[in-house]
């Protein structure tokens, strides 16, 4: 795909900007959050360790149970801050996913990326990088902007955020190359829904994603594209 790549510093710098009001001003978007709950309601228990991959503030892992242990990383050093201030007894780091997941950090049982992968730019590298560390057996729940033609401003492969003001964009992913990096990565999908995410005001359109549950079936050994 050719496109021009975001500057990551720009990227960063708009959520570190929010950090603190993220929440708040995120609340209305009640669908785009509460599938994930229910994921973590249904898939995490006493002795499961959760990674929370463009955690944000933390608020979507922070409050459970202390004997869950919980990774949170980011981009944005402010939101990773606030992720910390939530929830000391978790770790939180500044990372960027289209970089390897730092191996010292071990497997995770279950890992969510929800709402974040609207920044990714090449998505089978990144679901590489979140395979090698899903344990086996383990779950991951992400969502991604989902590329449709017949949908209004699902039919480019990325668009300008915020009309442009902001300098950066967000990536649409077809449903084929969602599956077809799953696959690769020895991922088995378990649930799949295309529904609206998120509410766009600049453009104005409703921004569907597709929400994907899936599997690690891979025992062990690199897999590369
Ligand atoms: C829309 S927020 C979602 C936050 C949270 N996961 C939620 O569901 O509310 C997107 C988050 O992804 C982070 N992000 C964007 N690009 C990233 C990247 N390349 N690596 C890691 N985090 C990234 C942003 O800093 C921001 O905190």
């Amino acid at each position: 795909m050719n496109y021009s790549k975001n500057d990551k510093h720009k990227v960063a710098q708009i959520y570190d900007g929010v950090a603190e009001i993220y929440e708040e001003i995120t609340k209305p978007m009640t669908y785009f959050q509460d599938s994930v709950q229910t994921f973590l309601q249904e898939n995490v228990c006493a002795g499961k360790r959760v990674l929370d991959l463009g955690c944000g503030p933390g608020h979507l892992t922070s409050s459970l149970p202390l004997d869950v242990e919980v990774v949170g990383l980011d981009i944005s050093t402010a939101m990773v801050d606030e992720a910390r201030r939530k929830r000391p007894s978790g770790t939180y780091l500044v990372h960027d996913f289209h970089q390897s997941l730092p191996a010292e950090l071990g497997k995770f049982d279950v890992i969510v990326a929800n709402g974040c992968f609207d920044f990714c730019e090449d998505l089978a590298q990144v679901i590489g990088n979140v395979a090698e560390v899903l344990a086996y057996g383990g779950r991951f729940y992400f969502t991604v902007n989902e590329y449709r033609e017949e949908l209004p401003f699902h039919d480019a492969r990325w668009i300008e955020a915020a009309g442009g003001q902001a300098d950066i964009r967000i990536f649409f992913w077809s449903f084929s190359e969602t599956a077809s990096a799953l696959e690769t990565f020895g991922l088995q999908p378990l649930k799949y829904q295309h529904a609206p995410g998120w509410e766009s005001e600049d453009p104005q359109t409703t921004i569907y994603y597709g929400y994907w549950v899936v599997e690690c079936l891979r025992t062990k050994g690199k897999v590369t594209k």
